[in-house]
């Protein structure tokens, strides 16, 4: 492998500030002491963390057995993932959810509340003929019934797969196929961005495509929207559940036995049915939850993620209800009815603790610092990202403008397939620089290697992301597709990592600064860049709101850069020659000239999925000339693409 060269650099840096680390779960010396025992004996660090934040039926013998690339956690043991997430937390009168909807209805619902409610849909489901090991497809907005729906699953041993609600049938019907759902559960409708979304409608549409398994389709009846009714097929939720409270007894299931299947795409049009264990993805959550969102009992956690997500699987369900703690969903667009909506929402509900993408920072930076200083933020008192990289710039504008140049910023590495978060700070000890997630956790074994498979030990030398040790929330393998897994994850490198097809690179201080998708790598004259540095030095350009780089051939330097940039709302008027060329310059005098992007594009948006990341695969496309390739039904802004076409 040529060399990836960084040459981007970033010399601020941030300390916890003294009143949180005083408070903090982790502080040095346990984060030493963690370490150090993981480096001594792996087997009994993961197992004391196990036995002490997972409640077990019966206590597991080994904890990590097989070998690459299947690997079991705490084989023998037994427990259930819905009571470790309710049974464990009722009777404390404590609040689980705070729900927002989009018309700005408020929903509390208690531990015991939820108890009852996930208990008496678990019998509703067992009622309709589902056991253990089953697949249910879950198609519904972030609302307390989708939580329920999960947690009932998750109570008779049931495999959950959430289809996020804003796929079209066509991929709806893909999923339910590949994974030969019995029965989908949905709403007749929601809203988004004050428009009404029918629901019901696109799972007709899937299931009049083809989908042989599905037995039942269970209606709850979000919004009064009048919905068709199938007789032989529909089902209403307030029909089948019963109105008093009945007790399901807990499945007893092996650490093993699959949680949930959640599709993700690869870089084919075919997604990939990624399937997590019960015990060990349920311990990462725990741990990530306590040690990188420093949850304590008195935190109302907001993270903005759909349920639709692995984010939303892990920080909205999983782990916050597994430790007791309290959390607010939010069930609309983010900018709806007004741009301040997040900003109003956390002063209103005194949120603790805030985690969204780059994207949505952004956005939001966009519309300009005013909005936020409009509201008391003071509630925040630490403030996470996740999805991509985040440039320097949003990073510093959220930790000043939303954190009040108070809050520890966690910008947390991980995958649908790793579970929970790897690579991010621990807020109450590390020294944080914008733009990198720093270090891996403890227990997480990664490295920076060479197409050889060798550690690169030269800093700011990129390479491939890999993990080198088995953890316990590792993916355990794609649905149905043994072969694919292999060749996915571990044949390149004979089995001897898992790899994480993202490119990276360490600093002077050992922090790590992911560098993209080692598809997203661009190789200019010989030189291999990753494209997020270079849309990272775009959009640190005044005028610039957003900015995706790819490459396309060219006669003399192989591969040359096309960047796509939006601009800020205010600078919209700009001749676009002239700030084409000075935007070239800029990025010269960043990170020199070899980056210079060949061609500039300038559109009012970027084509990017309902989950806000930029398709970077399309604009592949349009910038070689080639016809758009691949599935665009994750897309969300389809327009913007005829815009694009028309101005290239
Ligand atoms: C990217 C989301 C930089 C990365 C949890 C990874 C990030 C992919 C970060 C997984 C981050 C996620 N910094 N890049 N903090 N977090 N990524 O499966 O390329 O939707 O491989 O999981 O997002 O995306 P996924």
């Amino acid at each position: 492998m040529k060399n990836i060269e960084s040459k981007l650099t970033e010399s601020r840096s941030y300390k916890p500030n003294e009143s949180f680390k005083k408070k903090a779960n982790i502080n040095k010396t346990i984060l030493f002491e963690l370490n150090s025992q993981y480096k001594k004996t792996p087997d009994m660090f993961w197992s004391e963390l196990a036995k002490k934040h997972i409640d077990w039926i019966e206590e597991f013998k080994t904890v990590c057995s097989g070998s690459a690339p299947f690997f079991r956690w705490f084989e023998e043991g037994k427990l259930n993932v819905s009571s470790n997430c309710l049974d464990r937390h009722i009777n404390k009168n404590k609040k689980a959810i705070i729900h927002i909807s989009e018309d700005n209805n408020k929903t509390v619902i208690t531990y015991d509340e939820l108890y009852v409610l996930v208990n008496n849909f678990s019998h509703s489901l067992k009622k309709l003929g589902l056991v253990k090991g089953d697949r249910v497809i879950i198609y519904m907005p972030t609302i307390p019934e989708a939580i329920t729906a999960m947690l009932a699953c998750a109570r008779l041993g049931v495999i959950h797969s959430i289809v996020f609600a804003g796929f079209s049938s066509e991929s709806l019907k893909d999923r339910i196929n590949d994974c030969n759902a019995k029965i989908v559960i949905t709403v007749n409708a929601f809203k988004r961005n004050g428009k009404i979304i029918k629901a019901k409608n696109t799972v007709d549409h899937a299931l009049s495509l083809g989908c042989p398994s599905i037995e039942k389709c269970i209606i709850y009846k979000n919004i009064n929207e009048n919905t068709k009714f199938n007789k032989d097929k529909d089902l209403w939720w307030h029909d089948i559940l019963a109105k008093e409270s009945i007790v399901v007894e807990p499945e007893i299931m092996s650490s093993e036995d699959l949680l949930f299947i959640l599709y993700t795409s690869g870089s084919t049009g075919k997604p990939k049915g990624i399937v997590h264990s019960s015990a060990g993805y349920l311990l990462n959550c725990i741990l990530t939850n306590k040690w990188v969102f420093d949850l304590k009992d008195d935190d109302l956690f907001w993270c903005t993620a759909d349920i639709g997500w692995i984010t939303g699987h892990s920080y909205v369900v999983y782990g916050p209800l597994a430790t007791g703690s309290t959390i607010l969903i939010y069930d609309g667009a983010p900018t709806y009815p007004k741009a301040d909506r997040f900003w109003e929402i956390i002063e209103a509900n005194k949120v603790t603790i805030f985690y969204t993408a780059p994207t949505a920072i952004r956005t939001l930076m966009k519309l300009g610092e005013h909005l936020p200083r409009k509201y008391n933020l003071n509630s925040l008192r630490l403030l996470g990202t996740v999805g991509e990289p985040i440039n320097p710039k949003a990073w510093v504008w959220y930790q000043s403008n939303i954190g009040s140049k108070k809050c520890p910023i966690v910008d947390t590495w991980w995958q649908t397939e790793t579970g929970a978060h790897m690579i991010a700070p621990i807020p109450g000890v590390t020294q944080t620089i914008p733009g990198t997630c720093t270090h891996p956790l403890p227990g997480i074994d990664v490295d920076i290697v060479d197409d050889n498979g060798n550690s690169i030990n030269k800093c700011n030398q990129g390479g491939n992301l890999v993990i080198r040790k088995p953890w316990p929330s590792m993916l355990r393998g794609i649905w149905n597709d043994e072969k694919r897994y292999k060749q996915t994850y571990w044949e390149k490198y004979n089995n001897k990592y898992y790899i994480t097809g993202d490119t990276a690179r360490l600093d002077n201080n050992g922090n790590i600064w992911i560098m993209g998708r080692s598809d997203d790598v661009v190789n200019v004259s010989g030189h291999r860049l990753g494209t997020m540095e270079i849309e990272s030095a775009i959009v640190s350009h005044e005028y610039v709101a957003e900015s995706a780089v790819v490459s396309y051939q060219h006669e003399i330097k192989g591969e040359a850069i096309h960047a796509f940039v939006t601009l800020k709302n205010n600078f919209t008027e700009y001749n676009n020659t002239e700030f084409a060329k000075e935007l070239r310059e800029w990025v010269k005098e960043k990170i020199g000239s070899i980056a210079k992007p060949e061609r500039i594009s300038f559109s009012d948006s970027l084509p990017k999925t309902r989950s806000g990341k930029i398709m970077r695969r399309l604009l592949r496309n349009l910038a070689r000339g080639e016809d758009i390739s691949g599935d665009t039904s994750t897309l969300e802004n389809e327009n913007i693409l005829t815009q694009l076409k028309n101005i290239l």
